[in-house]
């Protein structure tokens, strides 16, 4: 009798193999990792004093680094107690409490079929290999080798090439005794009743075979060359093989790696994964054009309690990471939980990743959020709770939310958490501007309380007050955490001195002692100082030009670059180069000002917020009020700051 795979596959899913392997050795318990699935012995398979054997729950598999034996459930039984491979099957259903299953004729055949539409998709798989290889696929590798897919890349994802032509794959399957229905099943062509002669489905595009948990490949997306194509990415339709809501895109190589790193990273596609594992994140996978689904999430979670997932940090992303904590509630148990990557405004993890090197994607994987916090920042997202009835509002509606978690005890200790941020939000107030106009250092500032970073360990109860106010907020910086992004404001005071010097000259001490949050703006200031120190040892005036000239190719170049981009994408032209030196040197001087006048109310908002935490004085919230009027009598100002750069011809925007 010939098991179903599935069936197998069942058995090995539910049944840790340490069970299996416990039930013959004793486990030796300093080696041993129960915690990680993680175990070690004395082989059973030969003599030994030290224990060289080892198993592992994740992988299903056990191995001997003595003798060199090594298998799964079933060929452990086989190979220790000599058992029949029925036997070991059927004693395993049992103690995973599956029933056997009963096949018939018809499921037999059933399966004999599936393993012929395998056998198609691996045939297809290597024909779109081979093309991408050809002459035809020339312009198919000019476009990977453009996307920075090296060649070792397109091997380890066997990525290949479906030719521009209507039956190219077709008769190479039907020139291998692939029968037509076979095709049709695979999704491999397009047929149907008014489709006389059916057809290939992929032409013309890049071909990302998807394989199943054990690599077996089930289904394809394929990429257009060019944007003038109507789908972007077109998919293999759902077949015998492949249901798209139960597959994750390079789940088995994931599943390999997540041990080692320690995290299970989910992201939006196939170039995203494929771009992480370059990067050295091999543990990504992806789901298939669609929003992550409850089956998806389940086979995150046999990988990791906790898997990042990642958004874009774009409205859309936004959006799609508060629908996520819909779909994941439900299924919320203990120690199985989510946390939410931003990444920044209107980039994926492949533009990210190109764009500001791996270092940049580990800082935003590093800056995810828990699901908790992600929670909190949907439902105050909306603004105001000022009012008794507001307040009521919005603890009625987490109180909705959380009610989704089925679990009762995980559900009781987030309806705690939640109990307890209601209380801090409430007790601080619920306005809190830190005197920044939405994103920049504001918004970097928000972040660290919301993110709740040092929160609980130092209890800044009060600052839990200061939470994201806006989905627009929230989209422009809050969760921007790229060490290359820079507030604005700290863009233009160094982008300003950097293309005008001689404000340097004015203002030394200032410059010198300029407070910076960002590194970006933190590192070039540095580099700036120093290269001041050394024409004034000189006795040279440092001008732009040679600013310049020392900037290319130095380590900086890339920043400033970015900086001054981001000036004139703000169009802030004052401080950019072609700007007259009055007009540059005026801003300066304003901008420094307000920079730390708003620093300073920043950091006595915090202070009086701690000081009302503890104290719940009429003095105290007498002292946040006038602190808060503050802030918005400044950020009124800033607003009026507008008609600078006469000098140069034109009006000046607010910073
Ligand atoms: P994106 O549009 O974000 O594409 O779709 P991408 O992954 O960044 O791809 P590149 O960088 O433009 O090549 C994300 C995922 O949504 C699915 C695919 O799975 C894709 O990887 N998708 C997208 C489709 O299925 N069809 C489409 O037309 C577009
Ligand atoms: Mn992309």
């Amino acid at each position: 009798m010939r098991f179903p795979d599935s069936f197998l596959d069942e058995i090995r899913d539910r049944l840790p193999i340490s069970e299996v392997i416990g039930k013959r050795v004793t486990f030796d318990k300093k080696k041993t990792n129960a915690a990680r699935g993680d175990y070690w012995a004395c082989c059973p398979f030969h003599g030994e004093k030290t224990p060289s054997f080892h198993c592992e729950d994740r992988k299903g598999r056990y191995h001997c680094f003595g003798c060199g034996v090594s298998g799964d459930h079933f060929r452990f039984l086989t190979e220790l107690d000599g058992m029949s491979f029925p036997e070991a099957v059927e004693r395993l259903a049992d103690q995973a409490g599956l029933p056997m299953p009963v096949m018939d004729k018809r499921e037999q055949e059933r399966e004999q079929k599936r393993a012929t539409l395998f056998d198609a998709m691996e045939m297809a798989t290597a024909f779109f290999e081979q093309k991408l290889q050809s002459a035809e696929g020339a312009p198919a590798r000019a476009y990977l080798r453009e996307r920075g897919l090296s060649a070792e890349m397109q091997k380890t994802f066997r990525i290949g090439f479906a030719p521009d032509s209507r039956n190219a794959l077709k008769e190479h399957l039907a020139a291998n005794g692939i029968k037509p229905e076979q095709m049709e099943a695979c999704g491999l062509v397009i047929h149907g009743a008014e489709i006389a002669v059916s057809y290939d489905r992929f032409r013309n595009r890049i071909m990302f075979p998807i394989p199943d948990a054990r690599e077996r490949v089930i289904a394809f997306g394929g990429r257009a060359l060019s944007s003038d194509v109507p789908a972007k990415y077109m998919n293999s339709p759902e077949t015998e093989l492949f249901h798209k809501s139960n597959v994750l895109y390079n789940y088995a190589r994931a599943r390999r790696t997540v041990h080692e790193r320690g995290q299970v990273i989910a992201c939006e596609g196939y170039m995203d994964v494929l771009a992480l594992h370059a990067a050295g994140f091999p543990n990504a996978v992806a789901p298939l054009g669609t929003a992550l689904t409850e089956r998806q999430m389940l086979l995150l979670w046999r990988l990791h309690g906790e898997p990042v997932l990642c958004f874009d940090g774009d409205e859309a992303g936004v959006k799609a990471a508060y629908r996520a904590i819909d779909m994941l509630l439900p299924g919320l148990e203990a120690g199985r939980s989510a946390r939410f990557a931003l990444l920044p405004e209107g980039l994926d993890p492949d533009d990210l990743i190109r764009q500001e090197g791996p270092e940049a994607m580990g800082e935003v994987l590093a800056g995810s959020v828990p699901l908790a916090e992600m929670i909190w920042n949907r439902e105050t997202a909306s603004g105001l709770f000022d009012t008794p009835e507001r307040k009521a509002m919005l603890e009625k509606r987490i109180r909705q939310v959380v009610g989704a978690i089925r679990e009762p005890s995980v559900r009781r200790h987030y309806e705690q958490d939640m109990t307890d941020r209601l209380a801090a939000y409430f007790s601080a107030g619920t306005s809190g501007p830190d005197g920044w106009n939405g994103g920049g250092n504001g918004g970097k500032s928000r972040h660290r309380t919301g993110q709740g970073a040092g929160r609980r360990e130092s209890g800044l109860k009060g600052s839990r007050g200061v939470v994201v106010a806006s989905p627009a907020l929230l989209s422009t910086g809050i969760f921007r955490k790229g060490k290359t992004h820079v507030p604005l404001r700290e863009a233009a005071l160094v982008m300003g001195a950097c293309n005008h010097p001689a404000i340097i000259e004015s203002f030394f001490e200032e410059f010198v002692g300029l407070p910076l949050s960002s590194q970006g703006a933190e590192s070039l200031r540095q580099w700036l100082v120093d290269l001041h120190a050394e024409c004034a040892g000189r006795q040279e005036a440092m001008t732009h030009a040679t600013i310049s000239a020392r900037l290319e190719g130095s380590p900086h170049a890339e920043a400033a670059h970015r900086m001054d981009a981001q000036l004139a994408q703000n169009r802030i032209w004052q401080f950019r180069s072609d700007a007259a030196f009055e007009d540059a040197l005026e801003g300066w001087r304003q901008a420094y000002t307000l920079h730390m006048r708003a620093r300073a109310l920043r950091n006595e908002l915090k202070a009086a917020e701690l000081a009302l935490s503890d104290d719940d004085s009429e003095e105290n919230q007498e002292r946040l009020n006038t602190i808060r009027a503050e802030i918005e009598r400044e950020e009124g100002t800033e607003a009026l700051i507008d008609g600078f750069g006469l000098s140069s011809g034109r009006p000046m925007k607010a910073l």
